[in-house]
């Protein structure tokens, strides 16, 4: 077993410990509070953080933790993980069933293993830099579709105006070409979906680290593609992030970007 496939196994552990917190917090009164505009924080999301931060702490004690919900800390070890405790927290406050948790192990900022997990579904997406990526151990693979026409598309919506606008714009550009089009409301989760083939195509006008660290790879390790509008790989700072099976990405993008020109 190579380290990357160690690392992968933790990462799906240390998910799967969250999911255990997500699924019983759910059955409960939840604690929800505002961090800001369309932006919610709960009690189980700081409870599903310190669960995984806890555990990278005790089996890798000298590696950094960036997570959604805990300010960063000072570098000190080119290892990182990059950690989303519960991604889809407004899904969970109201008890809509797609939520999930994230975590990635990246090396010089890139991600070498991670895993996404579904609570409810039991559904863990995983994958390592070259070991392939699987769903319940289940090899994945992106889809084959090179027609648009064919397609199931994935989008979420942000939080500011612009990039709302430009979102409804983008859906106004593919609606008349596409097979049709979804939104779960947890980024993590909907990138995995095209990694497993369930969906073509996914777009987000504004990730932030934690949301894609994980399903980039998986998305990648299955064969398919993550990039900026412009074609360039996705990276943790890239904020616009296109997922899909390759065949489609250009045609896919350029869709994409006609929607974002109309409101510059
Ligand atoms: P979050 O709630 O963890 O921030 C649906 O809104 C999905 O998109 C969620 O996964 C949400 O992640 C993410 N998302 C929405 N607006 C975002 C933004 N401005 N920055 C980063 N992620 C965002
Ligand atoms: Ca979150």
């Amino acid at each position: 077993m190579t380290d990357c496939d160690a690392f992968r196994r933790f990462a799906v552990e240390a998910a799967r410990a969250a999911g255990e917190v997500i699924r019983d917090g759910a059955q409960r009164p939840i604690d929800i509070t505002s961090k800001g505009l369309r932006n919610l924080l709960t009690n189980i999301d700081l409870a599903a953080e310190g669960v995984i931060v806890d555990a990278i702490h005790k089996q890798y004690p000298d590696h950094d933790v960036l997570t959604e919900e805990t300010p960063p800390g000072q570098r000190s070890s080119r290892c990182r993980w990059v950690i989303d405790p519960l991604d889809g927290t407004g899904n969970f406050s109201r008890r809509f069933p797609c939520f999930s948790t994230s975590v990635a192990l990246t090396l010089d900022e890139r991600s070498i293993a991670g895993a996404v997990y579904d609570p409810l579904l039991d559904q863990a997406f995983s994958a390592s830099l070259g070991g392939g990526a699987t769903l319940n151990g289940e090899a994945l693979h992106v889809t084959e579709n090179t027609e648009l026409i064919q397609t199931l598309i994935g989008m979420d919506w942000t939080r500011d105006a612009k990039t709302r606008e430009q979102n409804a714009c983008i859906i106004a550009e593919l609606a008349p070409v596409c097979g049709t089009l979804r939104i779960c409301g947890s980024a993590a989760l909907a990138i995995c979906y095209v990694a497993a083939g369930f969906w073509d195509a996914y777009w987000h006008l504004c990730l932030s680290p934690w949301d894609a660290a994980a399903g980039s790879l998986i998305v990648r390790e299955a064969g398919g593609a993550v990039t900026d509008l412009a074609g360039r790989d996705w990276q943790l700072d890239t904020g616009p992030c296109l997922a899909s099976n390759g065949r489609l990405h250009d045609q896919f993008r350029g869709y994409v970007n006609q929607g974002c020109d109309r409101i510059p």
